[in-house]
């Protein structure tokens, strides 16, 4: 078997992360990754099962390959990730030119599992328990994790890391596939976690974002005390080297006054709050299970207004769940316009085989219902977005560059010393600017000149290396 290896990741940045970990995994097995399908003797694909949409790119993208494995029986396609999880056999009955069906509790294995394809015929399927019906203990340990707290660097921006703090989520949200794909909600140990934060500083890292289905849910117990995700901000605060650090995602539930007090006192916390609402009314709430009434979710927003005054707080929803009237999405409507969020996710309910709302709810909102109303809570969001940021203009924000932008990567060809670059405010704004190459990785000061609902564009003011995250990227409160 062939050592080139291609990986495509869809999803979420839990995702992004559990890629990572296996291109690491793989490089030190001997492998060597190609950035072109056609180069590789085994195509990967991480995937994602929140909507049905990823999983038909991913089936089709299958679908493709068939002739490909026709005519090269050598090559290896394995399906990684969620969908794994979820479908099963499921993939091989419908692709059954695949391999490898891996799910996200057993990537860890891949060099191994690779490894027992070369010796034998037949696809392997390696994926952790059900929930249903198995005992807490065993359902955990068939979730191994895949972390590790010596990272080598293989990650796309140097400077930039996720850290998994908790796998899984036991919320059950009742659309959601998450808890079944992704296992029973546990903590990883403040020692591990700082220690993988330790050696990123080491390596030049200096934006960590700590990940969590649920990450304000994060609870370890020692004896004596219950560390919770704000005293873990805190142990992570004082890593030297590390100079802003975020989370997500929150659960409106569990974002309490010590968590955002953390945010107020701890300079290198970005006063960045991603919490989503998923609707503002309280009968879709309810039958999602989210476990808050909009009364509460208001509350929690007056409480990080009060708290932390200049925070961006961003939010998910979701139209057209299950019995959405048009009523329940006027409240939603009202709750976007109120809360002013810097920018919302939204999505069409799509729903999934494994949940709760699939057995329950009949999925009774036509789609072109749920694609007006997804156009225009977006219009009302970008309208929201492009007035929050119009306060930028004429301000001067410090930006942490990540490299060339979208544009300049597209012009690659042209030889020049100054680019189009991108980076993020503190408060996670997209900003575009001009400058030289060589400044990835760096702090700058960009004073903004124009803006749209989702960049602020600027120019270079000051190159900055030496201070703190400051925040005046924050926005001024609503
Ligand atoms: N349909 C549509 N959107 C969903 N999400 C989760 N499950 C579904 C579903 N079945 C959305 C939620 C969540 C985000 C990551 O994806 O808004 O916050
Ligand atoms: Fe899914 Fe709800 Fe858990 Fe988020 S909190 S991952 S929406 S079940």
């Amino acid at each position: 078997m062939g050592k080139r290896f291609y990986i495509e990741t869809v999803g979420c940045q839990m995702n992004e992360l559990d890629s990572e970990l296996v291109v690491a995994a793989l490089q030190e097995a001997g492998y060597e990754q190609v950035f072109q399908r056609q180069q590789a003797d085994i195509i990967l694909f991480n995937t994602c099962s929140v909507r049905q949409h990823a999983e038909d790119k991913i089936y089709s993208a299958l679908g493709r390959l068939k002739h490909l494995k026709e005519q090269k029986p050598g090559k290896v396609i394995g399906v990684l990730g969620c969908m794994a999880q979820k479908d099963q056999e499921l993939i091989l009955k419908r692709a059954p030119h695949v391999d490898l069906v891996v799910g996200p509790g057993q990537v860890a294995r891949l060099p191994e599992l690779l490894e027992s394809l070369a010796r034998r015929t037949g696809p392997i399927m390696e994926v952790s328990l059900d929930r249903r019906g198995q005992a807490r203990q065993k359902v955990q340990a068939s979730f191994l994790n895949p972390d590790r707290q010596d990272r080598p660097i293989v990650r796309p921006v140097k400077h930039q890391a996720f850290v998994r703090v908790m796998f899984g989520c036991d919320k059950f949200c009742t659309y959601c596939i998450v808890p079944k794909v992704r296992g029973p909600e546990q903590s990883r140990s403040p020692q591990e976690i700082l220690e993988e934060v330790r050696q990123l500083a080491d390596q030049g890292c200096v934006e960590i974002t700590l990940l969590g289905q649920t990450v304000n849910s994060y609870r370890w117990e020692e004896p004596g005390c219950t560390v919770r995700l704000a005293d873990l901000l805190e142990k992570v605060h004082e890593v030297s080297g590390i100079r802003r650090i975020r989370f997500v995602t929150n659960y409106p539930r569990d974002m309490s006054r010590e968590l955002l007090e953390a945010v107020r006192d701890l300079p290198k916390v970005c006063p960045y709050l991603h919490v989503p609402a998923q609707s503002g009314s309280n009968a879709v709430l309810k039958r999602m299970k989210r476990g808050y009434t909009v009364e509460q979710y208001y509350e929690m927003l007056a409480s990080i207004r009060e708290i932390v005054p200049h925070a961006a707080v961003t939010s998910d929803f979701i139209v057209g769940f299950c019995g959405e009237t048009e009523e329940d999405f006027e409240q939603t409507v009202r709750l976007v316009e109120t809360a002013r969020f810097k920018n919302s996710f939204i999505f069409k309910y799509s729903p999934r085989p494994g949940t709760k709302a699939y057995e329950l709810f009949p999925d009774d909102v036509p789609d072109e219902v749920k694609r007006r109303r997804n156009n225009e809570l977006l219009a009302i969001q970008n309208r929201i977005s492009l007035e929050e940021n119009q306060r930028f203009i004429g301000q001067t924000v410090e930006v942490l560059v990540e490299g060339p932008s979208k544009l300049a990567e597209r012009q690659s060809g042209k030889t020049s010393s100054s680019i189009q670059l991108t980076g993020r405010t503190v408060c996670d704004r997209i900003a575009v600017f001009e400058g030289p190459v060589d400044l990835a990785g760096q702090f700058v000061k960009v004073t903004i000149k124009e803006v749209s609902p989702v960049t602020l564009f600027g120019e270079l003011s000051l190159v900055k290396q030496d201070v703190q995250a400051d925040r005046l990227g924050a926005p001024i409160s609503a």
